[in-house]
This record gives C-alpha cells, structure tokens and sequence, in this order.
C-alpha cells in the first residue's frame, strides 16, 4: 500500500555527537575480506518517492533496488533531475519514502542519523561564516543534547583538519578560504563525527579541475585510511571510474536504476590508473549509458 508522498524532514543538520569518538586505523585493503562478499551496509528495497506538486503527484523515484557493501565506495550518475539527490536524502534519514524500505546497519536511515553513524557533505560546504575552519569542523560536536565538551571537540577536529590536510588553515574564516578548502572543511566536519557511512552529493562540483582531481585523490585516501562505506553522487564519469568500486547508472522518467557496473580496477588507484584499459572500458561504457539516458529523457 503506498504512503503519502514524501516530505522532506525540516532539519537538514546533522546530530549532534554524544561522543568524541576517534578514527580508528581502519584495515588495510588487503586484509579486508573481499567486498563482493562483505555484508550489505546499506539497502534500498523498491524505495519510490512521490512529491505532490500543485494538487499532482510527481513520481521521482521508482522501485530502487540497491545494496552497498560495508566498507565499498559507490557511485551514483545519472542526468540533471534524475532523483540522485532525492535518493541520498532518503538513505540519509531526511526523506521517507512513498514505498519501499532503506536500512543503514540494519536501521532506518533516522536512527541511524540519530546514533552519528552518517555523515552528509554537499555541494555548498554551507559554513558558518563567524566560525574559524577549526570551529566549523567541531561544530557538530559541540551542539545538541549531550555535547563534546568543547576542549575534546576542538582536539577532534583539529585532527580532522590534519586528515584534510589543513591544519595550517585552522584559524581562518571561510571566507579567508578557496572553494576547495571550505569544501575540506565541510568533509572534516562530517569526519569528526565517525560516522560509518558517508554520504557526499557532488561534494566537488564547485570546484576546478586541477583542485577536484585534488580533493578526489584526498578522498580517496580518506576512504583507505578509515574504511567507511561512501555513496557519492557525481556527474564526473572519471570521478565515478576512479573512485568507486561500483557505479549505480540511473535515468529519468521517473528515476530507476538501468545499470549496475562494478569497476573492475585494482583495489589501489593512482595516477596509473586513468591509463589503464580498464578504466577506458568503464569509462565509454557509462558514456554510452548516459548518452541513453538523456536520449530517453527528450523522447
Ligand atoms: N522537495 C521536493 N518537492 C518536490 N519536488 C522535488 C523535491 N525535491 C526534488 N524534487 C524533484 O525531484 C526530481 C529529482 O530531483 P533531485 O534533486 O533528486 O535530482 P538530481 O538527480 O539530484 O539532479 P541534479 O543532478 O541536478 O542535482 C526533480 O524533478 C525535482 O524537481
Ligand atoms: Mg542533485
């Protein structure tokens, strides 16, 4: 039986942390078990999002299916208004969704929310302006019911901004800082809660190239030094190739997911990478996946 059409939750922010709780050194990759065998992380059973619009009931999103391993790095791509965002607000606990379940470790994606154990970064690193680079990324910490205490928050976070790489920047402004660097700042603030799961929404959409390729590599980093489970949504297919272990294709009309497609590249990506086959192969075979897509979309 479907539910009322979806409404977005009035809090955007994250929980606050109850606890200061560390990274701990995640294992490297090669002593993880494979991730085709590695416990689903995060699940979506036939999730669809209605939105009413002007007395109509616009269908965003229709039947997705998807599983992302523990401690995986995934993609979603798909054309402007397809639901990639709409999707990442209901894995995030923001959106309930018109039919369908999505659990985090077993839980809806709220209580997960409510247990810090994901963690959102957008487009606009959204900062407060007042706040120095080292209090915006303790910010999380420091509200809410049962806060850090400050002192440990501001240790934590400092951390945090060592693991961005901007530790020298501690005590600007946001607006003493790049795009890039408010960008890091936001990926640090979300790191100082620990979450398990990562949910970032083309996190580096506002930047150039060179800083993008940057940031990517930063995260990529990030994600073997910590093994959390990353969704990204991108409209990069290099990004989308580099990163992820799969990329989850979606189209519009309304929004579903066309294709799966694991990335077959090792576990390791560098520079070395973007010259491998494989990577070519990836890459012309999402183009061609998106070019149908947007086809579908003016049909
Ligand atoms: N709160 C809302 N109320 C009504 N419609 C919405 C709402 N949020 C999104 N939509 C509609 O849902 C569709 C999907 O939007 P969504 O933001 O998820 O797309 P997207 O794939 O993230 O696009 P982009 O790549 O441009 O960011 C769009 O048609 C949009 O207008
Ligand atoms: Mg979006």
């Amino acid at each position: 039986m479907p539910r009322a059409p979806a409404r977005e939750k009035t809090t955007r922010s994250q929980p606050s942390s109850e606890a200061v709780l560390s990274i701990a050194p995640a294992p490297t990759l090669a002593e993880t078990a494979p991730l085709a065998v590695a416990p689903a992380h995060i699940t979506a059973r036939g999730v669809s999002v209605d939105f009413a619009h002007d007395g109509m009931v616009q269908r965003v999103l229709s039947g997705i299916d998807i599983d992302v391993p523990r401690g995986s790095f995934v993609s979603l791509i798909g054309p402007s208004g397809c639901g990639k965002s709409t999707l990442l607000k209901v894995m995030a606990g923001l959106l309930t969704p018109s039919e369908g379940d999505v659990t985090v470790a077993g839980l809806a994606p709220g209580e997960a929310a409510k247990r810090h154990m994901i963690g959102l970064v957008f487009q606009e690193a959204t900062l407060l302006p007042w706040k120095t680079a080292l209090e915006n990324a303790a910010f999380l910490l420091t509200v809410g019911g049962r806060a850090t205490p400050k002192d440990v928050a501001l240790d934590k976070a400092n951390e945090m901004l060592r693991l961005v790489k901007l530790e020298g920047a501690a005590r600007k402004l946001p607006s003493q800082l790049s795009g890039g660097m408010r960008q890091r700042v936001a990926i640090a603030r979300a790191l100082a809660l620990d979450p398990e799961v990562l949910l970032m929404d083309e996190p580096f959409g506002a930047l150039d190239a060179i800083t993008r390729e940057e940031m990517s590599r930063g995260l990529l980093d990030i994600w073997e030094r910590t093994g959390k489970t990353i969704v990204l949504v991108t409209h990069s297919i290099d990004e989308a190739v580099f990163l992820s272990r799969d990329v989850h294709v979606m189209a519009t009309g309304p929004a579903r997911i066309i294709e799966t497609l694991p990335i077959e590249l090792p576990a390791h990506r560098d520079e070395d990478t973007f010259n491998l086959p494989a990577f070519g192969e990836a890459e012309a075979h999402l183009r061609r996946l998106l070019i149908q897509g947007h086809a579908g979309e003016r049909a």
